[in-house]
């Protein structure tokens, strides 16, 4: 209120701004899911992005699951004969992806080193997905 009594003119301002931006509307309409389309397009079509982690669970079954189990247990004839990690497991999951990235880089006991094998960011994007298996066995749960 102004000493004057008269309302003040922020209300006009406020519907000014209102029809103001009334009028923008139908642009806007039509520009927020168009974008909204864009930006699910780009996520769903970069493989490295978001939570599903496609590019990861491809090499992860190309190169991996032989060895791994579809399910990271190592309940395979390969991988039992090989004593592979339980990738589920807390002994697995509890280290870094700095080492695990190592591991898998640079090879470790009876597992082959993937270097030159597949890129980097293809070992970034398989670790990421080995985190899924997180929980999932019956030896994983363990309390710390
Ligand atoms: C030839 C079989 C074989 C293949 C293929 C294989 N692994 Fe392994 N992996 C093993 C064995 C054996 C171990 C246990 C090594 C040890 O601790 O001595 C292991 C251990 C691991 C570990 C635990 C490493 C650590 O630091 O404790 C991770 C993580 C892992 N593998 C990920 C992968 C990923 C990711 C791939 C695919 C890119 C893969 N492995 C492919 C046999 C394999």
């Amino acid at each position: 209120m102004r000493p004057d009594g008269r309302k003040s003119d922020w209300l006009i301002d406020f519907w000014g701004t209102m029809k103001l931006s009334n009028r923008k509307l139908p642009l806007l309409d039509t520009l927020v899911p168009v974008a909204t389309l864009v930006i699910a397009i780009t996520t769903a079509a970069s493989p490295a992005a978001g939570q599903g982690n496609a590019a990861g669970a491809d090499v992860y079954k190309a190169k991996c699951a032989t060895c791994h189990g579809q399910d990271g247990s190592g309940n395979t004839p390969v991988g039992k004969s090989l004593q592979v990690a339980d990738l589920r497991s807390a002994a697995v999951q509890s280290k870094s992806d700095a080492e695990l990235i190592q591991s898998v880089t640079e090879g470790k006991g009876n597992m082959p080193g993937f270097k030159g094998n597949i890129t980097d960011d293809e070992i970034h994007a398989v670790v990421t997905f080995i985190r899924t298996f997180a929980g999932k066995g019956d030896s994983a749960p363990k309390k710390k």
